[in-house]
């Protein structure tokens, strides 16, 4: 999308350093509301804060096979399918599934338990509005999609903006296991941390092991241990729990 960052050495996750996650408002005049926004991801999806509700209805997906590359963004290892892999559709808005990313540890938290990996597939409608789905895993069991994706990310490992093409790659074999999901505004959890984004984290947490945590994280050119963003103020804002 356009409001993905092309140079990803503009900035960096070492909190304390001049271009880390403290700073990422004042790199850029157009990055201004990461430090400023009052909206913004990822937060602690507290108990305090959830409420349950039925009426948002399952995550209505229609996802479908599509050709894809793999790219080394420096900071992460992004699946990109260049002309979208079908969507899904949030509250009458068709949002279009571009692309999945992986962030180690998780942003997200929930009752301020940290897990060890977050996926986000992000989508977009027609009119650039974006819609993440984030899945949280713990260590454990080996995840099949991971797997099925290893040769390619072993490819671009320490390659910045290394890009492998994929083959055609249907977005339903990353498993969610679970309808229940957190519902809540935020924002792109890298800059320009637009906000106003539709963020869904599926509530069943899914599974990684060891060895594949390893896999990303030799992967990023920049040799980050980590790549997800300190938590963020909820300030006003209240956290939807659908349970069907
Ligand atoms: C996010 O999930 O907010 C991202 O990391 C944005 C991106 O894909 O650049
Ligand atoms: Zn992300």
């Amino acid at each position: 999308t356009s409001q993905e960052v092309e140079d990803e050495r503009e900035f960096s996750y070492e909190v304390g350093s001049e271009n880390g996650p403290g700073h990422w408002g004042s790199i850029h005049e157009d990055w201004a509301v990461c430090d400023e926004g009052e909206m913004q991801s990822p937060i602690d999806l507290s108990h305090k804060r959830v409420r349950v509700v039925s009426h948002l209805g399952h995550l209505r997906r229609s996802y479908r096979p599509s050709p894809a590359t793999m790219i080394n963004r420096g900071h992460d290892i992004m699946l990109k399918w260049e002309h979208g892999a079908g969507s899904v559709l949030m509250n009458g808005t068709k949002y279009v599934l571009n692309q999945l990313h992986w962030h180690w540890p998780s942003e997200h938290t929930i009752n301020g338990r940290r897990f060890t990996m977050e996926l986000h597939m992000v989508h977009e409608s027609e009119d650039g509005k974006i819609a993440v789905v984030g899945i949280l895993y713990k260590l454990g069991r080996a995840d099949n999609f991971l797997n099925k994706m290893e040769v390619y990310i072993r490819k671009i490992t320490s390659i910045h903006e290394g890009k492998e093409e994929v083959g055609v790659v249907d977005p339903r074999e990353v498993r969610r296991g679970s309808r229940k999901y957190y519902r809540y505004t935020g924002s792109l959890t890298t800059p320009p941390c637009t906000e106003g984004v539709v963020w869904t984290m599926v509530a069943k947490i899914r599974t990684v092991s060891r060895e594949q945590l390893k896999l990303l994280k030799e992967a990023v050119h920049d040799g980050t241990e980590m790549n997800a963003r300190p938590m963020q103020a909820i300030n006003d804002r209240m956290v939807q729990f659908y349970r069907p």
